[in-house]
């Protein structure tokens, strides 16, 4: 059976279609095509549904019939929209794509997709002795019913050892393990935050960090990262703090994802102290806190300057080791991580044992992986960032001194029209506005550095053919974004 979407629907999806950044150049028809396109990507109009006659959406919008009538031919012609005689038009995707079951579309051969939108490494090659020298230890907990909330003693040890190594004197009762990084922040946001509850972020921050927040219902407030410099304006961060009074900060202190930002230990110390004054909660994401390069040196921990049990740190295995292993952990006080587990209870009982015992076998073996992707992740960047100053030399970027993105300011309002462009010749990319509130940040796009070199310099290649017919339709058309963060 199909559905219809009517009018007034479609007119109110569309929302901005004809003001959109970088469609101003394109005639009105084409810019309409190229909203219906970008809605079909988003999930935000279904495949399938019937879209309304040429006439009824000309009213619904105030535009002519020619206008929707030839934006309908030009998505025929893209294979976005069938029609036949009498009976309507319906949505659909190219050929060349296909509908995953989760209702995403992906590209059906993605073998030439060059995928920057996700910023992780592949395995190391330690991982699979690890996960044969895993499946060895197995029979140790076969005899019990193998839920561990808070994790398995060995790998408890392991991360607090971690901690200790670093300056952080941390004992097994004050980490919970946690199936990722992201889950940890789920589980605390449970724990610290009511629905409405106001959370400081930075901004540019981790989109997936704000869809949790979303998910909480928190009140979001920003923080604004300079392109350059230190990243963290101390006084406007800490007047935040104190005049907003946040029930939670969510912070990325070690090469803050997107920026790659570090942030110095002085102001590790003030932040630590404003959140003390103001009954703030602070939850420091260490995602990145292995991947220094350039033998940059570390600051403390900024749990290291809380005397109150205002900190909350969470990490993970995704970022120096693999992603696939979906191992994190919260540091906490012991009180804290019980409750933690209490509350952990309700959503998976505790994490796989096989996998915890993958990442003890890691961690036994983090100083040679961990100097090996430094090494790597180094070349990388390195390349890229050559890559960029040769095809794209009008963006500019801070050289990140660690982590795995570098935050480019672009030479207009584009990103998300340089995402869909991208798109269409083989690079995915995660345009600026999904690192922030409200649709800013079009002036910037995160670039990883976590693929090989070959495909970082052809990706930049494919992007400066495509910026380049975006600059051919007229720069001075383009509108400057309202808020630039
Ligand atoms: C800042 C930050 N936090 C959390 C995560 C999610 O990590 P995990 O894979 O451990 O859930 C990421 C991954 O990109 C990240 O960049």
């Amino acid at each position: 059976m199909t559905s219809q979407v009517r009018g007034p629907q479609l007119a109110r999806l569309l929302g901005q279609w004809h003001a959109l950044p970088g469609r101003r150049r394109n005639p009105d028809y084409a810019a309409l095509a190229a909203a219906v396109r970008g809605l079909l990507a988003d999930s935000r109009l279904p495949l399938g549904v019937r879209l309304p006659a040429e006439r009824e959406l000309a009213d619904a919008l105030r535009i002519s019939r020619t206008t929707v009538s030839a934006a309908y031919r030009e998505l025929r012609e893209s294979g976005h929209l069938a029609s036949r005689r009498g009976a309507g038009s319906w949505t659909m995707l190219p050929g060349t794509h296909r509908v995953a079951s989760t209702g995403l579309w992906t590209p059906q051969d993605d073998r030439d997709m060059i995928d920057l939108g996700v910023a992780a490494l592949a395995a190391p090659t330690e991982l699979l002795p690890a996960a044969r020298a895993a499946a060895e230890d197995l029979p140790r907990y076969l005899g019990g019913a193998g839920y561990h909330p808070t994790g398995i003693i060995e790998l408890r040890e392991a991360v607090a050892d971690g901690y200790t190594r670093r300056g952080l004197p941390t004992s097994p009762e004050q980490i919970m393990v946690t199936s990722g990084t992201q889950h940890a922040l789920d589980l605390v946001l449970r724990l610290a935050l009511a629905p409405g509850g106001g959370v400081l972020v930075e901004s540019p921050t981790y989109p997936n960090a704000l869809a949790a927040l979303a998910a909480r219902r928190a009140r979001i407030a920003t923080h604004g990262l300079a392109l350059d410099g230190a990243g963290w304006d101390a006084d406007l961060l800490l007047g935040s703090l104190r005049q907003g009074r946040p029930k939670l900060a969510y912070l990325i202190p070690d090469f803050q994802n997107p920026t790659g930002h570090l942030m110095p230990a002085e102001l590790r110390e003030r932040v630590v102290g404003a959140a003390h004054a103001a009954g703030t909660d602070l939850v420091v994401d260490e995602s990145f806190v292995d991947l220094p390069l350039d033998g940059t040196a570390l600051p403390p921990p900024v749990a290291t300057f809380d005397r109150h049990s205002r900190v909350i740190s969470i990490g993970g295995m995704s970022k120096a080791y693999w992603g696939g292993l979906r191992i994190g952990w919260v540091r906490a006080s012991a009180p804290q991580v019980q409750r933690l587990a209490a509350a952990r209870v309700g959503v998976d009982m505790a994490s796989p044992v096989l996998d915890q015992l993958v990442a003890v076998h890691l961690l036994a073996e983090a100083p040679a992986i961990v100097t090996a992707r430094r090494a790597q992740l180094a070349a990388r960047r390195d390349a890229l960032a050559d890559a960029l100053a040769q095809r794209l030399p009008e963006w500019r970027f801070t050289l990140p001194r660690g982590g795995v993105t570098l935050w480019a300011e672009l030479d207009g309002p584009i990103s998300s029209a340089l995402a869909r462009a991208a798109e269409e010749v083989g690079v995915r990319l995660a345009p600026g506005p999904r690192f922030g509130l409200d649709g800013t940040l079009e002036r910037f796009l995160r670039l990883p550095f976590t693929l090989p070199v070959a495909d970082l310099i052809e990706a930049v290649a494919r992007l400066a053919a495509v910026r380049y017919d975006l600059n051919r339709a007229g720069r001075a058309q383009w509108r400057e974004p309202a808020v630039i963060a």
